[in-house]
């Protein structure tokens, strides 16, 4: 057994679960663990449109362990929680981030990513009642995400002939400063049509859940009190991190990696352990499934390099240039394409239809 190297793998999701198709593809002798806490796979790219009635569910049952991990990096253990204590000789860590939302407790949880169990249906449904019986919503964040999410609830309310107020709280001037004048002005008009107000240039200060009426009261920065039936704040996705020892971790928490995707410690020396990481948890920037998708294509070259000497180290570089996509409800959109603003049509071709649910299956299989 001695011989057979065994690479733990942190995360099954764009960046996981590539580099565990690639090593066992390439590596015959390689042993493979890859955790995750729920054995579904979910596709956070359509998570904004779960007023939508269909979500996608499990495409398909990859791969072993399930339940929370935590790692020791300094002793090569890998602590399953409910499974077993298990040693390697590389780790990857790829538990990429949450979103406030996601885990908040005390209102209902609005899953725009993975939850710490295996109850992702149970979550989008009670998501989707307590988005159908709103009538007056708060949505703070005028990124991708609170874009997408408006329009997607002002679409449905009006299809199904109930009138919701909905306010989206941009803290830029423009909504989705990332992209070009021209997208944010066109995901506006979008947004303006169906009924969106925009409140731009502030903050949300304060939200607050009456015990009593479950009213949220959502206080703006400058003053403004909104009472609403719901708030769902889009701001920033939070590193799932909780397992990681803080010296590997920048100060805001993400891990720091060289351009090997090698894991260093705060101060710039290599960790004990062979450890890398890719996706969303890592320091890059740029947190897009294609990025950590990218990612895991040069963490898995360069542990097919070191285990077995096959092939050249590679380096990864975010680079400056984003692909964005933003549908604005099912019949058009917004966003950012080599440098260019796509037409409101061009985005309901390529993902307004269905949030390129049918990429979803081939981002699991080995392909
Ligand atoms: C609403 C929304 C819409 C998005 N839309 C787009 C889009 O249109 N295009 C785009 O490119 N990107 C989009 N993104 C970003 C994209 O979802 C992320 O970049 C991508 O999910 C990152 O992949 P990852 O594998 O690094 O991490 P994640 O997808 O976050 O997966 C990490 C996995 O690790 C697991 N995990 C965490 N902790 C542990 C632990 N201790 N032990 C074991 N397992 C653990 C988690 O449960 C999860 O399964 C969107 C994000 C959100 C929130
Ligand atoms: C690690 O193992 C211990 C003992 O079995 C357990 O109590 C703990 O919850 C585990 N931690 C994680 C993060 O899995
Ligand atoms: C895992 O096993 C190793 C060696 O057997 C031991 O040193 C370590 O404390 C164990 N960790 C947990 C959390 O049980
Ligand atoms: C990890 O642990 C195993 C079993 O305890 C040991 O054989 C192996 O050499 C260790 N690998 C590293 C890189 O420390
Ligand atoms: C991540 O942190 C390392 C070490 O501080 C640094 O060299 C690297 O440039 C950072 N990555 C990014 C994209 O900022």
């Amino acid at each position: 057994m001695s011989s057979q190297v065994h690479v733990v793998i942190i995360g099954a999701s764009f960046a996981g679960i590539p580099i565990a198709h690639s090593l066992l593809k390439d590596i015959p002798t390689v042993k493979v663990t890859l955790i995750n806490p729920s054995p579904t796979f979910y596709f956070t790219i359509a998570a904004p449109a779960f007023s939508r009635s269909e979500m996608p569910s499990n495409p398909n049952n990859i791969f072993f362990q399930s339940k929370r991990s935590s790692a020791d990096t300094q002793q090569n253990h890998s602590n399953l929680s409910k499974a077993a204590n298990i040693s390697f000789d590389y780790l990857v860590i790829a538990s990429g981030s949450t979103t406030a939302s996601t885990s908040q407790k005390t209102a209902v949880p609005i899953p725009f990513k993975q939850s710490d169990s295996d109850d992702m249906k149970s979550m989008i449904h009670n998501a989707q009642d307590s988005i159908r019986m709103a009538e007056s919503i708060v949505i703070a964040g005028a990124g991708p995400i609170g874009v997408e999410v408006a329009g997607e609830i002002a679409e449905a309310a009006r299809q199904s002939g109930r009138k919701v107020k909905i306010t989206l709280v941009s803290a830029s001037y423009r909504i989705l400063p990332m992209l070009k004048p021209a997208g944010s002005a066109a995901a506006e008009k979008l947004l303006t049509g169906l009924g969106v107000e925009i409140v731009k240039n502030q903050k949300v200060a304060e939200a607050v859940q009456s015990k009593e009426s479950h009213l949220w009261t959502v206080t703006l920065d400058e003053g403004r009190k909104l009472d609403v039936d719901l708030y769902i704040p889009t701001t920033g996705v939070l590193p799932n991190n909780d397992f990681i020892p803080a010296d590997l971790l920048d100060e805001n928490g993400w891990v720091v990696v060289d351009k090997e995707l090698r894991v260093k410690t705060r101060r710039g020396s290599v960790a004990r352990l062979p450890i890398f990481a890719a996706g969303d948890i890592t320091n890059n920037s740029m947190r897009l499934s294609f990025k950590a998708q990218e990612q895991a294509a040069i963490v898995a070259a360069n542990l097919k390099a070191e285990i077995v000497r096959q092939g050249k180290t590679k380096t990864y570089d975010q680079g400056d240039k984003t692909m964005m996509v933003v549908p604005v409800g099912s019949t058009g959109g917004t966003g950012l394409i080599m440098g260019w603003t796509p037409w409101s049509a061009m985005v309901k071709m390529v993902k307004g239809k269905d949030f390129f649910i049918s990429k979803a299956h081939s981002a699991v299989s080995a392909k």
